[in-house]
């Protein structure tokens, strides 16, 4: 074993604790320090002063993607009733609030990301009666529920998008889309060189469709929009009407009792005018890449130095008017209502746009999740999230996993790791699964000790791996059919989750159907044989949820450790903690390099990923772990 190096506690440390906290901020909130240094000069952050009923700004947000949480009435697909039965399992975890992707009525083309009716549940999830089942029985258990919006664009078989094929060209109907005429003598080419985000153009001419009604010569040169699949039509956001339509639904659900919308593509809505062409790729969760640019580095994380030139339909600045609007909606209601951009948009700067104080409450911090297992990568992820989002008086989010992305435990155990592939099939690399874990536990003991929010994905609690060897016939992600099996696509992290090892589709429903089968080997990862087992990643999540809340880590003040702010293996942080509670502060280390850390003399252990390691009488810290530390 290579020689351990020693870990001192770092200076900064004393200087957070007792009498000497950080001052709370007025206005700004990060502490500026002597020695500043370029990359890290954030020494201190300081969260913003809030309210004790601002929820949000450290709560522990966990998202259930319907169709895979829990089956109540045995046909394979997860429902509202089976999530309602299971929420018990996430008062237990620790979490604060939950997040649903969308349960609207649906064709599913989109695993219910194609809204048609954005009133009422699909039959295959439940009813109404069922979504206010749920939210009575997750309030009743202290838990926020927040449901998914999705503005964008709505399903081709949504009432509007119907009337809009069947009245025609120039009609009020086509006015709520963007149905535009083609290039061409008889318009056989389409308005403009865009891609869909899942492959292929982003333009369906009209008579095309099976169900386009009769045929004029006019119709026969339109084409309409959609940034995504041919049956998620884009809405025209410069109509009022619709912008009138989704204050509504917003009302709807509010009044149902809903805590906040994660709003899905907040960064799409409004497109320059013209749409003018644009050669660029733009890619799920890293978002948008110049067709010339050939940097290495995800599209999210660059600072605003480097060269980016903003794609004609994401992050246009007329997007953020309807969130003020939005923001006047919600703010009457009691109990602090949220709204939650999913936005594909860089710098982090841009980002915290949407977060301004008459906007949205938070965003998605994609450009974490996309971060390389790398100690200065990480380091400059975190400090420029802070700062940016300080900046304007907003928590940062942290987040690993999503429905959209190939799930941690897996990507960490990829070669190169970062955003990853759109998903991984039999014949591709297959990630190290041991590494991959080991890593995936130790970056998210690095995130929850994080100040701000963090956002959980089902069944990372569980460690399970993405799913990589599902055969194409299963699958059902568009992206998949798009791409002609060029990308994999999403299924792989959607797969139903195990509950209970001894039983038929391992309890996920009680006839033992799954609509994606679930790996063998997931018997050892059910909820119920991880429950109460020492070393479980289950009981390490329960564990570390339950630290996060008493020590008040989600409100604390973080620095950078001194001793590691220039280490290539190391990242450490110091997070004092809520200023309410009276123990010390905490030193998290994460060690990714191969070389075991000496641990701190007179330091006590809350919590470690791993086994400590101990080397001549002392303790170290092992590759790819992390500690978090208080003094003795
Ligand atoms: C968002 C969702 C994704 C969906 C897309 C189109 O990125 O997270 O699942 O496919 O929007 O609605």
């Amino acid at each position: 074993m290579a020689a351990a190096r020693g870990l001192r506690w770092p200076e900064t440390h004393r200087r957070c604790e007792g009498g000497s906290r950080p001052p709370r901020p007025t206005r700004r909130s990060i502490l500026t320090v002597k020695t500043l240094r370029p990359s890290t000069d954030l020494t201190a952050h300081t969260p913003a002063p809030h309210r004790d009923e601002e929820w949000w700004r450290h709560a522990v947000i966990y998202q259930v993607y319907p169709r895979s949480f829990a089956d109540a009435d045995g046909d394979g697909l997860g429902d509202l009733p089976g999530i309602t039965g299971r929420l018990d399992h996430l008062a237990a975890l620790g979490v604060d609030a939950v997040w649903l992707s969308p349960f609207y009525r649906s064709p599913q083309a989109d695993g219910g990301y194609d809204v048609a009716d954005y009133r009422d549940i699909d039959p295959i999830f439940g009813t109404l009666a069922d979504a206010d089942a749920l939210l009575a029985r997750a309030h009743e258990l202290g838990l926020r529920v927040i449901v998914d919006l999705v503005p964008n664009h709505t399903s081709d078989q949504h009432a509007w998008f119907q009337a809009a094929l069947a009245a025609g060209p120039g009609s009020r109907e086509r006015a709520r889309y963007i149905f535009r005429e083609g290039q061409g003598e008889t318009g056989e080419e389409p308005p403009n060189n865009w891609e869909s985000v899942f492959g292929g153009a982003a333009w369906t001419r009209v008579r095309d469709r099976a169900d386009a009604v009769g045929s004029s010569w006019a119709d026969d040169a339109q084409w309409y929009l959609h940034l995504f699949d041919s049956s998620q039509p884009d809405l025209n956001w410069d109509n009022p009407e619709v912008r009138a339509e989704f204050e509504d639904v917003l009302r709807f659900w509010l009044d149902r009792g809903v805590d906040g919308f994660r709003v899905d593509v907040a960064h799409g809505l409004v497109k320059a005018p013209g749409l003018p062409d644009w050669s660029g790729h733009v890619t799920m969760v890293e978002g948008a890449e110049d067709a010339d640019d050939t940097s290495d580095e995800p599209p999210v994380s660059r600072t605003s130095e480097k060269h980016h030139a903003r794609p004609p339909m994401y992050d246009q600045d007329g997007v953020h008017a309807v969130y003020r609007a939005w923001r006047r909606v919600l703010d009457p209601y009691p109990g602090e209502r949220i709204l939650v951009a999913e936005a594909w948009v860089d710098p982090v700067e841009r980002l915290a746009r949407y977060v301004r104080p008459d906007e949205m409450h938070q965003a998605f911090n994609f450009g974490y999740l996309v971060t390389r297992w790398d100690a200065p990568a990480l380091r400059d992820v975190i400090t420029a999230s802070l700062r940016a989002n300080d900046d304007v008086g907003a928590p940062t989010t942290w987040v690993l996993s999503n429905h959209d992305v190939v799930r941690h435990a897996s990507r960490l155990g990829l070669e190169r790791t970062g955003k990853g592939p759109n998903g991984i099939g039999p014949a591709d690399p297959q990630p190290d699964a041991a590494l991959g874990l080991r890593r995936a536990r130790a970056a998210t003991l690095l995130m929850l000790a994080l100040p701000g929010s963090a956002y959980v994905y089902q069944g990372e609690e569980l460690g399970l791996p993405e799913h990589t060897a599902l055969p194409d016939a299963v699958r059902q992600d568009p992206a998949f059919f798009r791409t002609s099996g060029d990308e994999k696509g999403r299924d792989g992290c959607r797969v139903p989750l195990p509950w209970e090892a001894d039983a038929p589709g391992f309890g996920f429903s009680p006839t033992g159907t799954t609509w994606l089968p679930q790996p063998a080997a997931w018997a050892a990862l059910a909820v119920d044989a991880q429950t109460g087992r020492a070393g479980s990643t289950l009981e390490l999540y329960r564990t570390a949820l339950r630290l996060r809340r008493e020590l008040g880590l989600g409100v604390g003040a973080l620095a950078l450790a001194e001793e590691h702010r220039d280490s290539d293996t190391v990242v450490g942080l110091i997070n004092t903690g809520s200023p309410e509670e009276a123990r010390a502060a905490v030193l998290v280390v994460a060690n990714l390099g191969a070389t075991p850390l000496v641990l701190p003399e007179g330091t006590e252990v809350l919590l470690a990923s791993e086994e400590l390691l101990h080397d001549d009488g002392r303790v170290t810290l092992p590759a790819d772990t992390t500690v978090w530390l208080v003094r003795r």
